[in-house]
């Protein structure tokens, strides 16, 4: 990963310069978004405003109305434009103006999944379920696919503002809203120019979020269930911004712009940026801030830049952001040598050799020398580089990961791949397939160069129980959180490894881009797998509670989190923050942490924002009375984060206000587990109430001594009445392993000075990505 991150480094800035040396920059136009906060509260045409801007940053009237892209102003004021350095550097200037970024590209970041979690069928508590609207931010959906029929689905609900836009697309009364985004015309002829998925990923977190129950749904045979959403009765609203080329900034904002007036309730977002960026540059932390406003919870991927720290993506206080974890299934696959040797590997493997052994042998020696390859290359088998009168009709033993095409496209039988970087999660492959560890593969090259004539079968993949899980999965970002060290990210775990969901018939199978089977079901793995878990659980908890606010819904969430095994995994609750989601508690949490934007304002006055920009947000009279920069302790989050500079004292004192949703009369007890090696004192220590909407606020003041390169510390306060178990993590942290940048910079604690410095890291899956993550 350092290495990747290091060549990537090396790549832009050798891409950046060419670009220098060759271009009149000045003159070329791009395309930048104007954010411009809250929308005009005064009846005035947004895009005539828009339109007066560039007409006064470009001098005419004709090139300002070619150059604007969108005006957003449903929800939310900015737009869109074609501008060049000098526009932007005047547009930048000009009142009312909080930032201007340049368009680029975010990256896209079951069946028995809701079991694993206790979330049985039929939860028929949820009688409103129907009037719950899930709005998804993706790659668009395959609408005829069986987990999004309108059977038996009454009518949209009165509140529903939104359309179902474009050709050879027809919504219904599950997906009740479609819209697609395409600010730069990046289509590339094999997608469509429509809401219709051609990658497969929007369809899969959609039906994780709120697919029907479709009995009978597997991949290629494996893993047969039900299949179905978190809110099978709920609406879905589609907005289409991602293709091939990823999602670009303008159309994520179109696309808030849009689904905040249309009238959703949750706004699921499984894709985001490899950089952190600040609040008001980020498209989805300005997205989810004005969702908040009007009463919507985005529950957003934590991203796959993992295991590395600090690597955690949308971290905006506002939304709730999700980690990955396993589910109690694994996908095997074993390798059958001739000698008897079995060896077990990762792999979702569908393909059944029927027991049949064919001839094994090593990458290596399968060189296609006519093009130049050689045992240095073949020996990872990579496509092009094998010879197929070599591999013809054989299994081929690979010495590294790789999608399988090498081997497919040379006539190969299949592959035995052998790598031990990731272990807790498999690939689909192209062909008979599976993955063993480097050791394993040691033992089965002795084989090869040991024997006169070796063999071998790949048996079709099992599922057998993982008895670890949930275990936060390798890839899944970590925190601590970038922008504001003390508020706790991710916010939870959700299951997003192996996971079965809808998928688009006419987007590959396979890690193989150029598969050409046609799957209805797919399973794969990413933070935006598990993001949709979330989104389902708090349209969920809306279902239940329609009144209450995002804050309280994800308060709900985290604070009934089942507990994660600390055991598990070194980096605790920067990897799985409050824990694993559990909806079933989460609809009755006893007590909230509720917050309102006027606290969210506040939190980030305190962490160095202005008045001025904070106005331009909010449009209200809003200021900044603390002008002293504080560190957000007071925000009302349901967890705890205190970032210690190295070699000072362990000291912190949080302010929190809990509002009692459970039975009126109610006496709740705080109790504090922690380690010794700093104290925590909660005051008071006994909360009463005796109203459902009562509010009570207390104290918690974190001492201990002085601390250096200490990594995370980590404990908990629990609050408990009857039923009620009202927990919240609290993390005491200064030193971050293989941390990319330096949390003692300046005032705010922010990354902003090195935000523009490169992207990092990468997705999982991607159409045209081969497989990992880099
Ligand atoms: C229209 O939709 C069908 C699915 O019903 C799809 O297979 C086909 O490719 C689409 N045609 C066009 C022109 O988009
Ligand atoms: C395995 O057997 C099934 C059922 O007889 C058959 O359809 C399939 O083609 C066989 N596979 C191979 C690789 O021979
Ligand atoms: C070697 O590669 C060339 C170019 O892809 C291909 O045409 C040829 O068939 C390959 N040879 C063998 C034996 O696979
Ligand atoms: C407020 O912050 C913005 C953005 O950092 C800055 O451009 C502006 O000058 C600041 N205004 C005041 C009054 O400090
Ligand atoms: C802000 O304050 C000014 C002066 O007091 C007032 O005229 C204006 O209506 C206020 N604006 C808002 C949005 O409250
Ligand atoms: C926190 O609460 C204490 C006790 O109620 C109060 O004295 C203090 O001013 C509060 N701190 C902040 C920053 O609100
Ligand atoms: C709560 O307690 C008060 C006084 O102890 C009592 O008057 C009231 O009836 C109780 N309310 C409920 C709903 O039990």
């Amino acid at each position: 990963m350092a290495m990747t991150r290091l060549l990537w480094l090396l790549y832009t800035s050798l891409v950046l310069s060419a670009l220098s040396l060759n271009c009149h920059c000045s003159e070329i136009k791009k395309v930048h978004v104007v954010y411009m906060g809250e929308r005009p509260q005064e009846d005035v045409s947004v895009a005539s405003m828009h339109h007066a801007m560039l007409k006064n940053a470009m001098g005419s009237a004709s090139s300002a109305k070619e150059s604007l892209i969108y005006s957003y102003g449903r929800s939310f004021n900015g737009f869109a434009a074609k501008l060049t350095n000098d526009e932007v550097a005047k547009v930048s200037e000009m009142e009312g103006v909080i930032s201007v970024i340049p368009n680029h590209k975010l990256k896209l970041h079951t069946t028995r999944s809701w079991d694993f979690m206790g979330f049985g069928t039929g939860n028929d508590g949820n009688l409103q379920e129907g009037d719950v609207i899930v709005g998804v931010i993706d790659t668009g959906i395959w609408p005829e696919s069986d987990s999004f029929s309108d059977k038996d689905m009454s009518p949209p609900p009165a509140k529903w503002k939104g359309a179902c836009q474009g050709a050879n697309f027809t919504c219904n009364n599950k997906i009740i809203g479609a819209r697609f985004y395409n600010s730069e015309n990046y289509y590339d002829n094999t997608e469509f120019k429509s809401p219709r998925d051609s990658i497969g990923h929007g369809t899969h977190t959609a039906s994780t979020a709120a697919g029907r129950e479709v009995p009978g749904a597997n991949y290629l045979g494996l893993a047969d269930g039900i299949a179905r959403g978190g809110v099978p009765n709920a609406r879905i609203a589609v907005y289409k911004v991602c293709w091939d080329s990823g999602c670009a900034l303008a159309d994520i904002l179109a696309a808030f712009d849009d689904a905040i007036a249309d009238g959703v309730d949750i706004i699921s977002v499984s894709l985001g940026s490899d950089w952190p960026y600040d609040y008001f540059e980020d498209p989805i932390a300005i997205g989810s801030f004005h969702a908040m406003k009007y009463g919507i919870l985005t529950s957003n991927s934590a991203g796959n830049s993992g295991p590395f720290a600090v690597t955690v993506s949308n971290f905006a206080p506002w939304t709730l952001t999700v980690a990955a974890s396993t589910i109690d299934r694994k996908f095997v696959s074993q390798a059958v040598l001739g000698n008897g040797q079995i060896f077990s590997g990762l792999s979702i493997n569908n393909f059944d050799l029927n027991g049949t052994s064919y001839p094994l042998i090593w990458g290596g020696d399968a060189a296609n020398y006519t093009v130049g390859a050689d045992p240095e290359s073949s020996r990872y088998c990579i496509p092009g580089a094998m010879s197929s009168d070599e591999v013809q009709g054989k299994i081929v033993f690979c010495e590294t990961l790789w999608d399988g095409s090498g081997i497919l496209l040379a006539n190969g039988v299949g592959t035995v791949m052998a790598y031990s970087s990731i272990t807790d999660f498999a690939f689909n492959y192209p062909l008979p397939a599976t993955v063993i560890s480097t050791e394993d593969g040691l033992k089965v090259l002795d084989y090869i160069r040991s024997t006169d004539n070796p063999i071998a079968t790949i048996l079709v993949g099992e599922t057998p129980k993982d008895v670890m899980a949930p275990v936060v999965v390798s890839f899944s970002s970590r925190g601590p959180n970038p922008m504001s060290p003390d508020i706790l990210k991710p916010d939870v775990t959700a299951p997003g490894v192996d996971i079965l969901a809808a998928w688009s018939p006419v987007s590959p199978p396979s890690v193989y881009y150029a598969d050409t089977r046609s799957v209805n079901y797919n399973i794969i793995s990413g933070t935006s797998m598990s993001c949709p878990h979330a989104s389902g659980a708090a349209a969920y908890v809306k279902a239940a509670h329609p009144d209450w606010s995002p804050a309280a819904i994800k308060s709900a969430l985290m604070t009934t989190a089942y507990v994660m095994d600390s055991r598990k995994q070194v980096d605790l609750e920067f990897a799985y923050g409050s824990g694993h989601i559990n909806p079933s508690a989460a609809v009755n949490p006893g007590l909230v942490f509720d917050a309102s934007e006027a606290d969210y304002i506040d939190f980030l006055c305190k962490t160095g924002y202005n008045t001025t920009t904070l106005r331009l947000v909010t449009g209200d009279n809003s200021t900044c009375t603390n002008t002293l920069l504080g560190r957000g302790w007071d925000l009302n989050y349901p967890s705890f984060s205190l970032y210690v500079k190295d070699g000072e004292q362990i000291m912190g004192v949080f302010n929190r206000t809990v509002t009692n949703v459970g039975e009126p009369n109610s006496t709740y007890v705080s109790s504090v587990y922690i380690p010794t090696t700093f104290s925590v004192t909660v005051e008071p220590s006994v909360l009463s109430f005796s109203a459902v909407g009562e509010k009570k606020s207390f104290t918690v003041k974190i001492t201990g001594p002085k601390i250096s390169q200490q990594p995370i510390m980590s404990g908990a306060i629990t609050w408990k009445y009857g039923v009620h178990v009202v927990r919240t993590p609290l993390v005491v942290y200064n030193y971050i392993p293989g941390a990319p940048y330096n949390l003692d910079d300046g005032s705010t604690y922010s990354m902003i000075n090195n935000k523009k410095a490169t992207f990092r890291g990468s997705s999982i899956y991607h159409k045209n990505g081969i497989i990992g993550y880099n």
